[in-house]
């Protein structure tokens, strides 16, 4: 495809909405706020803006350069920088990545969208146990899941066949303001409990004692997974980029957006948990199965509040997953429609079947299929496992390590500065950031996640 007819987001707007809805995802709203009350509250979340600041943010400038200097998919651009040289094969195994967590993040997402059909016909309405009950029976059911994993499958397949204008950033400039107001509103419900201040507390308050080399890797992979770098989505919607856009100041908003959400989720889950003194926990049983409870119980006087609250949160978390599943195919489509020469209708089509027969099996080994479990663990863990924990080190690593000691200083500052015309005051930091300290950082996580250190 000739550079010209390429697809371009077409605001300014458009991109940090696109792009901060890829970063926004579930990890902000089932991860953070647990990491952050467990491990040392606003210590916590003074070392995660670090964490941001300091490698996030220099590490989606990385993409963003490379994906806007290329104008391609991933694999074509790491191949296009590179000349074709072994790098290449960093860009194929982010598209992959990116590819493979979308089949298992679709069974999630699709989860939350049978959740707001539960919250929506009263449904969720029981003791702790039954909330316990219903999750599993759900989730271990060999239809149910399914249908909902492609029901927001073709959701995805909808907005993304329209194209990366018409379809990714009109979606988003919907999306994300409606997701940004369901939150406030939860946000001022969930402050206004009685004794909503002890969560609020548990978030905030500085507990220095937990403070350890743990809470400061846990932190810097979540920052990582947070931002959704070395997935290859960052990079594709990149090179939907203007050469007007401030890469450093695109991605500084970006973090900033990602990071507020991520704290007023927390103000959202916790002063409702402990106004109802239920010791929130986190993953799929806190959304699944401890909040149900903790909203049915705080608004038990205002049944109709509590209903519409239930409704509002998961209708929230349903957007949150959607803008970043649009962005994970993406990643597949662009590759797929360049690399294949296919219409952009029949590339998204294909990302969405495979993708999905992937998410198939994945909800299958939740239960319903015991054969799909291989030592010990359920293939949706699997997946997990091997794209967060190896994959996606490994793709951030190299990438640090590829633009920082090979890619030609020139076309790095030609980028960063947008050819000249910006000042590039950090330049020399963010230079220094992407050869010494991400690389050392992410090789740190890569050896703790997997217990070696
Ligand atoms: N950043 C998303 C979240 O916080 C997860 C994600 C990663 C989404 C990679 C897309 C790509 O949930």
């Amino acid at each position: 495809m000739k550079q010209s007819e390429r697809a371009n987001f077409a605001s300014k707007l458009g991109i940090i909405l696109a792009t901060a809805g890829s970063a926004v995802g579930l990890g902000n709203v089932w991860r953070f706020p647990y990491m952050a009350g467990e491990n040392g509250g606003a210590v916590f979340i003074i070392f995660y803006f670090f964490c941001v600041l300091v490698l996030g943010i220099p590490c989606m400038i990385s993409e963003f350069i490379i994906g806007r200097h290329a104008q391609s998919n991933t694999a074509r651009a790491y191949r296009k920088i590179s000349r074709g040289t072994a790098w290449t094969i960093i860009g194929y195994m982010g598209v992959l990545t990116g590819f493979l967590i979308t089949g298992y993040y679709a069974v999630v997402s699709g989860w939350c969208l049978h959740y707001i059909w539960s919250a929506a016909v009263g449904h969720l309405k029981g003791d702790p146990a039954y909330f316990q009950q219903f999750f599993t029976d759900f989730s271990s059911h060999p239809g149910k899941p399914i249908f909902w994993l492609i029901v927001i499958m073709l959701m995805t397949y909808l907005i993304v066949e329209h194209g990366v204008q018409k379809g990714i950033e009109r979606a988003s400039k919907i999306l994300m303001p409606t997701l940004f107001i369901l939150l406030l509103i939860i946000v001022v419900a969930s402050c206004m409990l009685p004794g909503a201040g002890k969560g609020i507390e548990f978030l905030f308050k500085p507990d220095w004692s937990a403070i350890n080399g743990n809470v400061f890797l846990s932190a810097l992979g979540q920052a990582f997974y947070s931002l959704s770098i070395a997935m290859g989505c960052i990079c594709t919607y990149a090179s939907y980029f203007s050469k007007q856009t401030n890469l450093a100041n695109s991605a500084i908003q970006i973090g900033v957006i990602d990071s507020i959400v991520a704290i007023l989720a927390g103000l959202m889950i916790f002063p409702a948990a402990f106004s109802v003194g239920v010791s929130p926990d986190s993953g799929p049983s806190l959304i699944f199965i401890t909040l149900p409870n903790v909203f049915q119980q705080a608004f038990h006087n205002m049944p109709f509040v509590g209903y519409i609250i239930s409704l509002m949160f998961y209708a929230l978390l349903s957007l949150a997953a959607l803008t970043s599943l649009m962005s994970l195919v993406e990643v597949s489509t662009a590759f797929c429609q360049e690399e294949m020469h296919i219409s952009r209708k029949t590339a998204t089509l294909m990302v969405v079947v495979a993708a999905s027969i992937i998410g198939v099996f994945c909800s299958l080994s939740l239960g319903a299929y015991d054969g799909l479990q291989w030592l010990g663990m359920s293939l949706f863990d699997i997946f997990d496992f091997v794209t967060g924990q190896i994959f996606l080190p490994l793709v951030g690593f190299f990438t640090c390590i590829f633009l920082g000691w090979f890619v030609p200083h020139k076309i790095v500052h030609d980028e960063f500065t947008n050819w000249g015309t910006l000042r590039g005051r950090f330049f020399h930091l963010y230079l220094f950031l992407i050869k010494y300290v991400c690389p050392l950082c992410i090789l740190f996580i890569f050896l703790h996640q997997l217990g070696w250190i």
